[in-house]
């Protein structure tokens, strides 16, 4: 069975106090995780240390919300993919739409980011999105497909198995956002793996996880998740408390005991 992936960005959110209380109460649920589940958090950059050592015994990577795209130099304020290596990280994610619509991110810039993170030994989570007017005019699969292609401008076949993708209808992301429904998911997925498919092959495009993002709650992440192209959920607001992301473990865990009896 492909492992599952289980996460939460907490966006510019949380206090010292309350990232320790929080990996306190998460880290129980976290230790005997089943095998096929991998789970992790992307804090905001200064807790990424305290998070990577809280829960170190655990099945639980530490991430970091963006990275420079440059690998050093006069770029103030920016933080680059050997820092974020050195305070622990293991994931980045790369292109979220917050980073898109407010900081000037672009698909060239996600591109230089992801090929900087994959020489320097961490996983990219690139974050790809149709607006809404683009599901109105009925681009979206054109729209994600353009994003996905330009981020993995220049990554080889042996690097693509290390980069994970996150579909994230801007629509759906946030507290003004509708989710997604589970066919609108699969769609945007599919159409991912199928571009996937003709970028590299087949077999490739399979190993590469596919997320989906926007909106997860605790009652549609387990329809999420029975999708065949759907290989893991990336959480916002309902894994900002440990009792929600330790709600949606326990769900994740039921769909993956479900399909190995399947
Ligand atoms: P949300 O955020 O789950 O709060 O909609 C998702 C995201 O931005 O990744």
């Amino acid at each position: 069975m492909k492992k599952v992936w289980l996460g939460s960005s907490w966006k510019m959110n949380k206090t010292n106090e309350e990232v320790g209380r929080y990996c306190q109460l998460i880290k129980p649920h976290l230790s005997n995780l089943s095998a096929d589940l991998q789970t992790f958090l992307i804090p905001p950059f200064p807790y990424v240390k305290q998070v990577e050592t809280a829960l170190s015994e655990t099945r639980c990577l530490a991430g970091v919300q963006n990275v420079g795209w440059a690998s050093s130099g006069p770029y103030t304020g920016e933080v680059s993919v050997d820092m974020a290596k050195d305070i622990g990280a293991s994931l980045v994610e790369i292109g979220h739409s917050e980073r898109r619509e407010w900081f000037g991110e672009t698909d060239a810039t996600v591109n230089k980011k992801v090929i900087l993170s994959l020489n320097t030994g961490l996983r990219p989570l690139i974050c790809v999105g149709d607006t809404a007017d683009e599901k109105c005019w009925g681009v979206s699969a054109e729209s994600i497909v353009r994003q996905v292609k330009i981020a993995l401008h220049g990554v080889s076949a042996e690097q693509v198995t290390k980069v994970l993708i996150a579909y994230e209808p801007v629509w759906a992301i946030g507290e003004h956002g509708i989710p997604a429904s589970t066919e609108e998911a699969e769609m945007g997925l599919a159409a991912i793996r199928s571009g996937l498919t003709t970028l590299y092959d087949s077999e490739i495009a399979q190993s590469v996880p596919l997320l989906y993002g926007g909106s997860v709650n605790i009652h549609n992440a387990k329809m999420l998740l029975r999708q065949p192209n759907i290989d893991g959920l990336f959480v916002g607001r309902t894994a900002w408390q440990p009792e929600g992301f330790a709600r949606l473990i326990q769900l994740v865990t039921e769909v993956i005991e479900e399909q190995a009896y399947a």
